[in-house]
């Protein structure tokens, strides 16, 4: 199936006004994951398609749209260096200042297929565990494709893909689950609440957070998108909270009260 220059205009910004993603220079990546789909379901045309969207844009055919769209590689530990930091650095100072609530509020805001959250869990479990009380360890995980959340809430995965994890995680965080396959304990997938948020929406949460990971989805946005999203997280962080992003994003300098501590990590003020 062709698409025309005008088809192609119309499927990009649509996809940028909604989700913020800009795929301007990506047509093989819309061509790529969209052309079976359409064929599938009987479409003649892309603007056929783009109107049955528009008509409906919080349809299942919008939902589908963004989980054909979205780009939701990811692994377990990864970028190791954000969760070392949070072991010795930033969930020491939680500990203290948190004594009376025994609470950490913890958004993984692009969540994906859950090896970002798992992880964070693991992190915060094997540190509270060897502590005295009850810790309130659950964190919010959201993504705006419902596939990947159907994924993650499941919690299964190739034992190929737990290849990153040290082997007592690996034994302390999963059960075996069909051959070549385990599953995240239910104590740790019990912590993790999943979400759908489009991080373009406005935020309604309820408590202000200590931590958001916000790692490899800014990569599509443009600079405006990214500093209109910063300055909304800025407001849903508690003063001295840590913001981690991906290893190769960068915030302009522009940001607000965020104090740069090193690559990918910073502190709001
Ligand atoms: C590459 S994955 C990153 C996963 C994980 N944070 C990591 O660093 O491994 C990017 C995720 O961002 C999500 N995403 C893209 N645009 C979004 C938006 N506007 N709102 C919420 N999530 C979005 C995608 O669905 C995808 O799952």
């Amino acid at each position: 199936m062709d698409i025309s220059e005008n088809e192609f205009n119309e499927i990009t910004s649509y996809v940028q006004s909604k989700y913020g993603i800009n795929l301007k220079k990506k047509k093989n990546l819309i061509v790529g994951r969209l052309e079976n789909y359409l064929v599938r379901n009987g479409y003649k045309s892309y603007s056929e398609y783009m109107k049955k969207i528009k008509s409906n844009p919080t349809g299942e055919e919008s939902t589908q749209l963004v989980n054909l769209l979205t780009t939701n590689h990811t692994f377990f530990l990864r970028e190791n260096v954000h969760f070392d930091y949070m072991k010795n650095i930033v969930l020491p100072k939680i500990y203290t200042a948190e004594q009376n609530k025994k609470s950490i509020y913890l958004w993984s805001a692009a969540s994906s297929t859950g090896e970002e959250p798992y992880t964070i869990v693991m992190t915060l479990h094997d540190y509270f565990n060897s502590k005295p009380g009850k810790w309130d360890t659950r964190i919010l995980a959201t993504d705006i494709s419902t596939q990947v959340l159907d994924y993650a809430r499941k919690g299964i995965y190739l034992e190929e893909q737990l290849k990153p994890l040290p082997n007592s995680w690996k034994k302390a965080y999963f059960d075996d689950y069909a051959p070549e396959k385990k599953r995240v304990k239910k104590s740790v997938r019990d912590d993790v609440v999943f979400r759908t948020q489009n991080l373009m929406q406005p935020f309604n949460f309820k408590n202000k957070f200590h931590i958001v990971f916000l790692r490899n989805v800014m990569i599509y946005f443009e600079e405006n998108t990214k500093l209109e999203l910063i300055n909304k997280i800025y407001d849903c962080m508690l003063p001295g909270g840590y913001l981690f992003i991906g290893m190769s994003e960068v915030l302009d300098k522009k940001i607000k009260n965020f104090r740069y501590i090193q690559s990918s990590i910073y502190q709001k003020i």
